[in-house]
């Protein structure tokens, strides 16, 4: 039995294959279309997956369209077209159709994906059918929802209305939001802003004073474009500040050991840190987003564990160079690509699709945001080999492979390249779990005595990572840049 996951036509469409019970492949679909976070399936996609691993016996959709459609009427949005059944016939996709929830659809992506036998699952984004926030918990037996909070009361919207604010792109660039962060006073504009927007239910849980759906733009209309670091500071603080009491009222209401985190706000991985205070076992799937949901869809129906090896799922490119030539390359060069094996699924590259350098040299920040073109003020990571995490940060946690925790360096003079403004890196520890990455950082650190790269992903600004070898010669050919297969 082949059946297709899918999340689409809403933004950063994906696809995920499972044959059987087992998953076989998952891609966004701008990585075969080429349009960054595009909201649609594409042909080359769905035709790569139909050619691969066969035409889909069925496909379970990730959301409810006709109670989406409900929550788009309430909110002034019209009539939206939200025939999932012409939507695919779109893209020759013709088989039977199943439904999942949206915020069902996080939590099974995120306890099916755990090693968790029972769990509390937390999900938060800016907005599902109606929810915008819900507590479920898990067992063997299945998954059951326990509180839900609806729109408009959604941390998700507003923290994307304030990324709107300050000129930055909603539901797309939260993540320069919150690397900007750093860079401010985070007590300027808190008391402002937690005021301004926030309030405590009668229940005990944060709700928001205004519907921010179609954004805050008229917030502090005169505020000068100078202040943005200390709203995008403000921001976090406050996004902090009130995940506390959530984590508070779900640990009263689901006390467990285990915490399963979902939606888009699982991405905050500054905050992330935050849930180690009120639980003792955390999992976020690498793709906690609604792309992750081609795989939680399918997954809220088999209401079974996988087998969990990591979220290299996408196309694949066949390795072929020695590790010792891309080590000796680096040494020379400072810098390189890397496109080997299958891509990573999820808004990180974690060494399958990555542009790497030496992070000791305080020129590679220069070098790397000059090839990517980025702001200057966004932070660059580092992937260390596991063992050696500990010894030059301050981990929250003792894994950290898909880069989901910030953690403080101890030796921030030694690594320019690779600390933040406040000293902290977003650090993706590589265990044996990763072996084509971690044999390279095995012979760096040979070569070098140097246990850690910093890693970035293999794209330029505005533009999705290196899918295929096509992409590899298109990316060296524009930036100059060397990409090992
Ligand atoms: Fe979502």
């Amino acid at each position: 039995m082949i059946t297709w996951g899918i999340s689409a036509n809403s933004h950063d469409a994906a696809l995920a294959v499972f044959i059987d019970k087992n998953l076989t492949f998952a891609s966004h679909s701008e990585r075969f279309s080429r349009k960054k976070n595009d909201p649609d399936l594409c042909e080359k996609l769905v035709n790569y997956a139909a050619v691969e691993y066969g035409e889909p016996d069925q496909v379970v959709w990730y959301e409810n369209p006709l109670l989406k459609t409900t929550r788009q009427l309430y909110a002034g949005q019209g009539l939206k077209n939200n025939n999932v059944s012409n939507y695919l016939k779109k893209f020759n996709i013709d088989a039977k159709i199943k439904y999942s929830w949206h915020h069902e659809s996080h939590a099974a992506a995120g306890f099916y994906t755990s090693k968790f036998d029972n769990a509390t699952i937390l999900v938060m984004d800016a907005i599902g059918e109606w929810d915008c926030l819900s507590v479920w918990k898990a067992t063997s037996s299945g998954m059951k929802k326990i509180y839900s909070q609806h729109y408009p009361h959604s941390i998700g919207l507003w923290y994307s209305a304030m990324t709107q604010r300050i000129d930055l792109k909603p539901n797309e660039e939260e993540y320069i939001l919150m690397g900007m962060a750093a860079y401010g006073n985070p007590n300027k504009y808190f008391d402002r802003i937690n005021n301004d927007f926030f309030y405590t239910g009668i229940d005990g849980w944060p709700k928001l004073k205004q519907n921010l759906h179609k954004g805050c733009l008229d917030w502090l209309p005169n505020l000068n474009t100078e202040e943005y670091f200390h709203i995008a500071a403000g921001t976090q603080e406050v996004y902090e500040f009130q995940l506390r009491k959530i984590l508070n009222q779900v640990r009263l209401l689901a006390p467990n050991e285990n915490l399963v985190f979902m939606g888009g706000c699982a991405l905050n991985c500054s905050a992330n840190h935050i849930l180690f205070d009120y639980f003792k076992n955390v999992w976020i799937m690498p793709n906690p987003g609604d792309a992750g949901s081609a795989i939680g869809a399918v997954l809220a129906k088999t209401k079974s564990h996988i087998d969990w090896t990591g979220p290299f799922l996408g196309m694949s490119i066949e390795p072929k160079t020695p590790d010792e030539q891309i080590v000796k390359h680096l040494v020379k060069h400072k810098i390189c690509g890397l496109a080997r094996g299958p891509a990573e699924f999820g808004p990180r590259a974690l060494g399958n699709r990555s542009l790497i350098a030496d992070p000791r040299d305080p020129k590679t920040k220069q070098l790397v945001n000059d090839i990517k073109q980025r702001q200057h003020f966004r932070p660059f990571a580092p992937m260390i080999l596991k063992e050696y995490a500990s010894d030059y940060f301050n981990m929250p946690t003792r894994e950290s492979p898909y880069m989901q925790y910030t953690a403080k360096c101890k030796y921030p003079e030694k690594f320019p390249a690779i600390i933040h403004k406040d000293q902290t890196s977003r650090v993706q520890t590589v265990g044996e779990d990763m072996p084509l990455i971690r044999k390279l950082l095995e012979v760096w650190y040979d070569k070098t005595g140097c246990p850690m790269l910093l890693n970035t992903s293999l794209n330029i600004k505005g533009e999705p990572m290196v899918n295929d070898k096509i992409d590899c010669m298109d990316f060296e050919k524009k930036y100059g840049v060397k990409v090992f297969n």
